[in-house]
């Protein structure tokens, strides 16, 4: 018999369903919700309210599209947390509501670990122990993959996320939220050495990324009291110089795990994963310094359902099954190096 998994991803500003069939994604159907974008950042109440709309089309398209019907399910993943509270309950309470009626188990899928797990949707994945440098617009840390069960995370930011500096250094210029991918696409045409700006000297595998932000603000306070159009001017050279130093950030850390574990496997996770310059420098490191890397397709970097999917495939084999009292965990995290 097929093992046939549907995964609901709601953590955020994206509804997201996706099918699984014995371990193959079949689709990942995902709405984004344009709402925010004029709020300059996601709106819980708002992102609530539209899960609430896009929940039972974004299922209902997932299965018609993969030609499986309700009955045909083997067992629910769904996004447990972390997230925003209201927004984690649409899917979480839906997935509960319709494993009840269908009489299959449902899974709890950590978000930070679904990242993680998206890799793998594809072939090759990464061979256990692997490190994976997981970068999100709420979190940024640096995990040690023992098995698909067994991660410890070796280090996280003590403020900001790099996706949040991203957000809200792209706020300062303008672009709408999310602007890390505005950041992106700017800085392609940049000169990123024109311009410095102060990194933070944090311990360990540790990351903070409120000090360039504010390096950032004053930066461009400063210059736009001499030059009112300061930003249009250099728009492509801030962009360029401020990514580089959050990237150059990431992968100073990601080489001391690397030096501290011997590990030779390296990964990158989530939706800052989708940065071409994270991307490009992985790669030039991963030749210096002979590691295998693994690196997201793009669909698979940014919230979606089918890393919940794919997860609920690797929890379901181990009859890792939630509880119908289990409830959304909007701090949900994992084990943590002592
Ligand atoms: O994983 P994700 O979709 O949601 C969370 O779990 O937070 O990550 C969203 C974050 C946002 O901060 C967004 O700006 C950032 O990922 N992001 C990017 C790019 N694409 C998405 N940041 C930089 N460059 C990109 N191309
Ligand atoms: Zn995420």
């Amino acid at each position: 018999m097929k093992t046939i998994i549907l995964g609901i991803e709601s953590s955020c500003d994206e509804t997201s369903a996706s099918i699984c069939i014995d371990g193959k994604v079949i689709n990942n159907i995902i709405a984004t919700q344009s709402i925010h974008e004029e709020y300059g950042g996601v709106v819980p109440e708002l992102a609530s309210r539209a899960h609430q709309k896009n929940i039972i089309l974004v299922v209902e398209s997932a299965l018609k599209r993969a030609k499986i019907k309700f009955s045909d399910l083997s067992a629910i993943a769904v996004t447990q947390g972390p997230g925003l509270l209201g927004a984690l309950m649409v899917g979480y309470s839906y997935a509960k509501s319709l494993a009840f009626a269908l009489d299959i188990p449902f899974i709890n899928v950590n978000h930070m670990k679904s990242h993680i797990l998206a890799h793998f949707i594809e072939t090759p994945a990464p061979i256990f122990p692997f490190l994976c440098l997981t970068v999100s617009g709420g979190h940024t840390q640096i995990v040690r993959v023992d098995s698909a069960i067994e991660m410890i995370i070796l280090g996280s930011t003590i403020d900001d996320a790099v996706g949040e500096a991203f957000d809200k250094g792209a706020k300062l210029l303008g672009f709408p939220y999310p602007g890390g991918p505005q950041i992106d696409k700017y800085a392609t045409s940049g000169n990123p050495n024109k311009f410095r700006f102060s990194e933070s000297q944090i311990k360990d595998l540790n990351f903070s990324f409120s000090g360039i932000k504010t390096s950032l603000l004053y930066f461009l306070r400063d210059n736009l009291n001499h030059n009112p159009h300061f930003i249009q001017e250099n728009i492509v050279d801030i962009c360029a110089s401020y990514q580089k130093h959050l990237i150059s950030m990431l992968m100073k850390k990601l080489v001391l795990a690397a030096e501290r574990t011997s590990i030779k496997e390296i990964a990158i996770a989530g939706g800052v994963a989708a940065n071409k310059e994270l991307r490009t420098q992985l790669k030039r490191l991963s030749q210096k310094h002979q590691w295998n890397s693994y690196i997201p397709k793009f669909e698979y970097c940014t919230d979606n359902a089918g890393m919940v999917a794919i997860s609920g495939h690797i929890y379901f084999q181990n009859k890792s099954f939630g509880n119908l009292t289990d409830t959304p965990q909007p701090r949900m995290s994992f084990k943590n190096e002592k």
